[in-house]
């Protein structure tokens, strides 16, 4: 049984103090959704005033991305070292925004995932196809290419520690949700590569987000596919009502 994973990626919004405020909110409810696992991912410059406001919630923290290198004259970036230091467990990899508007590469999201791994981080792997590519019947390929591409060297230890995450591009930030088959379709394909790749064992135990336009009305359907095991929310986790109505719709399924 793979617990959901419900994950808050705040992308470059928030002040400090209401990224404080959103987080401490989350942290009083979290009881709501005990049967999931709740994650928030605030800007990396926050990551330390929302473990604080986070205190002993069961309620996790993650970075929105890192360097592959460990340290030295990489100026702007921050190392995977530096997210642990913080108290974050988790670090999202090869977002659409990272890869679309920063021009990273499958394999730059490889060396980040290697290098978080090391570290002993949880990487969040983002894949998704353009509408472009959807149209033109690519999604299977391009879904195929970004996975084996971001996932080089990992060994099946390793991949049972990786989270993915399955976001197409056209329904980021469009309201333009995957019907809950389109997901489930990529996402069953996503668990057979893992199995073909490495083995049952790693393909049963690696979660599988599903990511795009997920909110309170469209969570249930979502989260109840078969391979469907938590979602990356961006606008709808800025609102703790709505992140954590997703999250109890994630704890819902896990019970039935
Ligand atoms: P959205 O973003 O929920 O605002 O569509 C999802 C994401 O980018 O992770």
């Amino acid at each position: 049984m793979r617990t959901p994973l419900i994950a808050g990626n705040w992308k470059m919004n928030t002040d400090s103090s209401s990224a404080v405020a959103l987080a401490s909110e989350i942290a009083q409810r979290a009881g709501e959704a005990t049967d999931a696992e709740l994650l928030v991912c605030p800007p990396s410059v926050y990551l330390a005033l929302v473990k604080d406001a986070l205190g002993e919630a069961a309620v996790g923290l993650g970075a929105q991305n890192m360097s592959c290198q460990p340290q030295g004259a990489y100026t702007g970036e921050i190392s995977a070292g530096m997210v642990t230091d913080l108290g974050a467990k988790y670090v999202i990899l090869g977002h659409s925004e990272r890869r679309h508007i920063f021009g990273e590469s499958d394999e730059n999201v490889n060396k980040k995932t290697l290098a978080a791994l090391a570290a002993g981080l949880t990487p969040i792997v983002c894949v998704g196809e353009l509408l472009e590519e959807r149209e033109a019947g690519k999604t299977a390929e391009v879904i195929r290419g970004q996975f084996d591409g971001s996932l080089a060297g990992v060994t099946a230890e390793q991949m049972k520690s990786v989270v993915l995450a399955y976001e197409p591009v056209w329904a980021i930030g469009t309201g333009k949700v995957a019907s809950p088959e389109q997901a489930e379709e990529v996402h069953a394909d996503l668990r057979k590569q893992l199995a073909e790749r490495y083995n049952g064992e790693v393909a049963e135990s690696v979660r599988i987000l599903y990511g795009g336009s997920v909110k309170p009305d469209n969570a249930s359907e979502l989260l109840g596919q078969t391979n469907v095991d938590g979602a990356l929310i961006g606008g709808a986790s800025l609102k703790a009502d709505d992140f954590l109505a997703i999250a109890v719709a994630g704890a819902a399924v896990a019970q039935a």
